[in-house]
């Protein structure tokens, strides 16, 4: 199908939130018109910097309340939009008939809109590398795009918190099939890394869970990572460029998934310890961080850090149809450490002597 056109229209779900706000600026940048989706438009806490941005002055950018657990939710927001971003959650990941529902609410909008072209969906890495069973990494470790985890392992269940990953491979595959049921509109999935990133609002400090990590770390406090996984991430503003440019590439076909992430992976502790590296003045107060885990996990860690350290990330095809060329790690925590304290008003723990400038 083709790509929207210059100054199209983008309907964009989940606006308030972290990368949603992000793709939100990025298409009014590149000029397009934006219907930004919040589940409240009124409520000012998460939607005034939306209404901040230039373009809601003029009227380009407009802000719509939809909550996508109602049927016809977005029928009359996505009526004339020639694209969709669909980065939004749902409620709810472990109950696969309700995300196949909230799916069918959204594709039902694109298609009685009549003139969508292209929607971006947006899944995650847990569906390209969540494993029940880390042994999948160590028989699989290249992490691409046609790596999906291990559905069929039974030990894959809700109650061990594997919806997510699975919901994420539930709503592609929704998409995808309604897409070419429809014949009209494709749909081309983004898989994002771990965000990290400035936040654009106070209140999105408390989501994430990247930058919210990185907010306890400045409070003092830092828990070791699940399965000490090193972080795999991606600037927040890099993984909107790749919903924005994957909007308008001549390159892409339905059904296709492409992960966005720098392919840089770091530790938890170097994480913690960057920030006082790459902001000496600031005068962090570097926790050390705390490991909950039981004692049959701590036994494993070395095992599980050389399985991570054995996994090889790629982007290949990320860059092959964008031109998205992905931040350095150093520079998306500066960033995400300066807009935590002079946007989200975080008070970090620092050493003596050193003091917040208000
Ligand atoms: N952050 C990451 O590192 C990361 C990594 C991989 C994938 N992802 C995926 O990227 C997407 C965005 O993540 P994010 O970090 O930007 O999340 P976020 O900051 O928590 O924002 C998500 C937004 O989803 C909206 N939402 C939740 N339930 C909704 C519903 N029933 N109806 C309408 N809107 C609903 C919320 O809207 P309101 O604020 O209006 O209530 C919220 O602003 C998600 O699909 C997530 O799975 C994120």
């Amino acid at each position: 199908m083709a790509p929207i056109p210059k100054g199209g229209t983008v309907a964009v779900t989940g606006a308030a939130g972290f990368i949603g706000g992000w793709v939100v600026r990025l298409l009014l940048d590149r000029g397009h018109r934006v219907r930004a989706c919040v589940r409240d438009a009124t409520d000012e806490a998460k939607t005034a910097f939306l209404k901040a941005m230039p373009g809601f002055a003029s009227g380009r950018l407009t802000l719509h309340s939809a909550d996508l657990d109602n049927e016809g939710c977005f029928d009359e927001i996505f009526k004339g939009c020639h694209g969709v971003c669909h980065v939004s959650h749902v409620s709810d990941y472990n109950d696969a008939d309700y995300v196949r529902r909230v799916c069918d609410h959204v594709i039902a909008s694109i298609n009685a809109a009549g003139t969508v072209s292209r929607v971006i969906v947006t899944s995650s890495i847990a569906a390209v590398i969540s494993e029940v069973d880390v042994q999948e990494l160590v028989k699989r470790p290249v992490c691409y795009e046609d790596r999906y985890p291990d559905e069929q392992n039974p030990k894959r269940t809700a109650e061990r918190g594997q919806g997510y990953s699975i919901g994420k491979v539930i709503a592609e595959r929704a998409f995808s099939d309604a897409a070419a049921a429809s014949g009209e509109w494709d749909a081309i999935t983004v898989c994002p890394g771990d965000n990290v990133g400035p936040i654009q609002s106070a209140h999105q400090k408390e989501m994430g869970p990247w930058q919210h990590n990185i907010e306890m770390m400045l409070l003092g406090e830092y828990y070791q990572n699940g399965a000490y996984r090193p972080w795999m991430v991606v600037d927040v503003r890099d993984d909107a460029e790749c919903h924005v440019q994957l909007l308008t590439s001549v390159d892409v076909k339905n059904g296709e998934r492409y992960i966005a992430w720098s392919t840089e992976t770091r530790n938890v502790e170097d994480i913690c310890a960057s920030i006082d590296r790459l902001l000496p003045e600031l005068g962090h107060d570097t926790p050390e961080v705390t490991d909950p885990f039981p004692e049959r996990v701590k036994v494993r860690e070395k095992e599980l850090r050389a399985i991570w350290a054995g996994c090889e990330l790629r982007n290949d095809r990320m860059r092959a149809v964008t031109t998205v060329r992905f931040r350095s790690m150093d520079e998306s925590i500066v960033d995400c450490v300066e807009s935590l304290i002079s946007i989200g008003k975080v008070v970090p723990k620092l050493r003596p002597g050193h003091s917040v400038r208000s």
